[in-house]
């Protein structure tokens, strides 16, 4: 089957996505050979290029992730060649990629200034938007823990909305005041909101008798956050009015569409590739479109938010 049918299309903020499920960053997401694969042989209607930072950035030593029962740990310490060399590849991903699947690119800073000089420099590359990591579990001055600097917040996503065209999703992690901050974000102008990223976690060698990981704290992902994730995606679609992308745990179409029903246009998928093989993108937009068919509805985006009706 050809995932690349009309029921499945969505449309978010003028980005047509030809299906909606789309590779999560940091998953295999960063050159443009690996985005090429998840695209032409996993099926994914979109991709996320893995966090960007302005420098080059080594990451942390190893043991960098571990298997748990219920999904993966994980602490690479945002690894990344930084933003000239990983523009070099974001210009092959774009000229390889089809229309309909867009190039979102991650990016991660905690100063205004050197987010919109990121913003404008991926807008030149040609990506069809920007995902600020505000979610990282553990970086040291990025991520979730710049999150809770809310003015801060407000004054990045300001900057890089006043001089960025292309839409600016904003990617949010697990936190008490998760619907309070996607408000203030939205009043500035962001124009998706992505949840949620990994959930700080741990895991102990108990031979070694010490924490597995080099960083001791990881994100986990997989199965394990599922049901957190749908439950954040629906509290959001309650209280916001930009479009959400739900990311957590999605293993099949069931989990696919539980998010979609909270109120999710579109879903990532991360963990599953890796647990279940690139094929996973395909066989969640079959799931679906039979869902679609036998349940009577014309399209994907007739189902957005119908478990609110209630
Ligand atoms: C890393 C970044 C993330 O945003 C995340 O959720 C988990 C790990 C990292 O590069 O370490």
């Amino acid at each position: 089957m050809s995932v690349n049918l009309q029921k499945l299309r969505v449309e978010i903020k003028g980005l047509i996505f030809r299906n909606p499920t789309i590779l999560a960053s940091g998953i295999l997401s960063n050159t443009a050979g690996l985005i090429k694969r998840m695209v032409f042989e996993g099926g994914a209607g979109g991709v996320t290029f893995k966090t960007i930072t302005l420098n080059p950035r080594k990451g942390y030593d190893n043991p960098v992730i571990a298997v748990v029962k219920a999904g993966l740990i994980n602490s690479m310490g945002l690894p990344n060649p930084g933003l000239d060399e990983a523009l070099k590849e974001i210009i092959e991903a774009k000229r390889i990629l089809p229309p309909d699947t867009p190039l979102i690119v991650s990016f991660a800073s905690s100063d205004p200034t050197e987010a919109q000089y990121i913003a404008g420099k991926l807008e030149e590359a040609k990506a069809d938007a920007i995902e600020f990591n505000l979610s990282c579990p553990h970086a040291k001055k990025l991520g979730l823990v710049l999150s809770q600097d809310m003015k801060l917040v407000e004054l990045l996503i300001e900057s890089i909305k006043s001089t960025t065209k292309i839409p600016l999703f904003v990617k949010l992690g697990l936190q008490d005041n998760i619907v309070d901050l996607a408000k203030r974000i939205e009043n500035k102008g962001a124009d998706v909101i992505v949840a949620i990223n990994t959930i700080r976690a741990m895991v102990i060698d108990v031979y070694a008798r010490r924490p597995v990981l080099k960083n001791i704290y990881g994100g986990l992902s997989g199965p394990a956050i599922h049901p957190i994730a749908v439950r954040v995606v629906y509290d959001l679609y309650k209280n916001i009015t930009i479009p959400i992308i739900g990311v957590g745990g999605v293993e099949d179409w069931h989990d696919a569409l539980e998010f979609i029903l909270a109120g999710a246009k579109a879903i990532e998928i991360g963990t599953a590739v890796y647990t279940k093989g690139i094929e996973v993108f395909k066989e969640i937009c079959r799931g679906l479109l039979t869902y679609i068919e036998s349940e009577g509805f014309n399209s994907i985006s007739d189902l957005v938010g119908l478990a609110h009706k209630i």
